[in-house]
C-alpha cells in the first residue's frame, strides 16, 4: 500500500467479522481486491467494549493485508509497541487519550510504523490539524467509538472537508479515514467530502456476499472521491 493516494479505498473492519470463519471472510475480500483491513482495539475503559489483541493483526498480516490498528484505549502509547511488533502498518491513537498529540504521533512513528490520530464525533478537528505534520492518517469517527453497526453521523463530514482542504493546501501525504456506519447509502457522500480511506465493518462482513459488498462499496467510493458534494 503506497502513501495516501488520490483515490478512495474501502477498509473492512475485523470488528464485524464472524470469528468462526474470519479467515474465510478475509480470503473472500482479498480475492475481491481488498488490500487493507482495520483492527479495532478496545480496552473496556476508553470505550465500553473489549475486542482484539495483537494476534488479530498477525492473522491479517499472514494473509498479506496492509493493516491499520485503531487503538480505542486509555493508554495507547503503552500498547502501541505490541501492535507494531505484531506487524501493524499504521497505529492510530485517539487525541482524547493523549496529552501531546504531536509527541504521541512521533512516538508511534519511532516504532517504525505509520502514525494515525483519531477524533470522536464531538471532538473538533483543530487538534488534529495542529499535529498534521506528524500524522500519516487522520481518523474522523462517524459514530461514538465502541461498537460496530451504529448509525452514520453525517455532520462529521464537515471535519473531513476541513482536513481535505488543509492536507491538499499543505500537500501533505496523509490519509483521511472515516470510520463508523459507512454503507452503500452514504459512502459516496463521504468520499465526495474527501475521505480516501473508508472503514466499513457491518456493510462488508455483515453482508451475505462480503466480496460483492466490498466491490460495490469501493466502486461507489472511487466514483465519488473528492467531488465535495456533501
Ligand atoms: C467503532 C468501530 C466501528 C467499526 C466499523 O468503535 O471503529 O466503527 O470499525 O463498524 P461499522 O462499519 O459496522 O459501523
Amino acid at each position: 500500500m503506497t502513501a495516501a493516494s488520490k483515490t478512495a479505498t474501502v477498509v473492512p473492519s475485523l470488528l464485524a467479522g464472524d470469528l468462526s470463519r474470519l479467515g474465510e471472510q478475509l480470503d473472500a475480500v482479498r480475492a475481491a481486491g481488498c488490500a487493507w483491513v482495520s483492527v479495532d482495539v478496545m480496552d473496556g475503559h476508553f470505550v465500553p467494549n473489549l475486542s482484539f489483541g495483537p494476534d488479530f493483526v498477525k492473522l491479517a498480516k499472514a494473509r498479506g493485508f496492509f493493516v491499520d490498528t485503531h487503538l480505542m484505549v486509555t493508554n495507547p502509547l503503552d500498547v502501541a509497541p505490541w501492535f507494531a511488533e505484531a506487524g501493524s502498518d499504521i497505529v492510530t491513537c485517539h487525541i482524547e487519550a493523549v496529552e501531546d498529540p504531536g509527541l504521541a504521533l512521533k512516538t508511534i512513528r519511532a516504532l517504525g510504523v505509520k502514525s494515525g490520530l483519531a477524533v470522536k464525533p464531538k471532538t473538533p478537528v483543530d487538534g488534529l490539524l495542529a499535529a498534521l505534520d506528524y500524522c500519516d492518517l487522520a481518523l474522523v469517527m462517524s459514530v461514538e467509538p465502541g461498537f460496530g453497526g451504529q448509525k452514520f453521523m453525517a455532520d462529521v463530514l464537515a471535519k473531513v472537508s476541513s482536513l481535505r482542504d488543509e492536507i491538499d493546501v499543505r500537500r501533505r501525504d496523509c490519509w483521511i479515514q472515516l470510520d463508523g456506519g459507512v454503507n452503500a447509502g452514504n459512502i459516496a457522500q463521504a468520499a465526495a467530502a474527501g475521505a480516501d480511506s473508508l472503514v466499513a465493518g457491518s456493510a462488508v462482513f455483515g453482508a451475505k456476499d462480503c466480496a460483492a459488498a466490498f466491490r460495490d462499496l469501493e466502486l461507489k467510493a472511487r466514483t465519488a472521491f473528492g467531488s465535495k458534494k456533501h
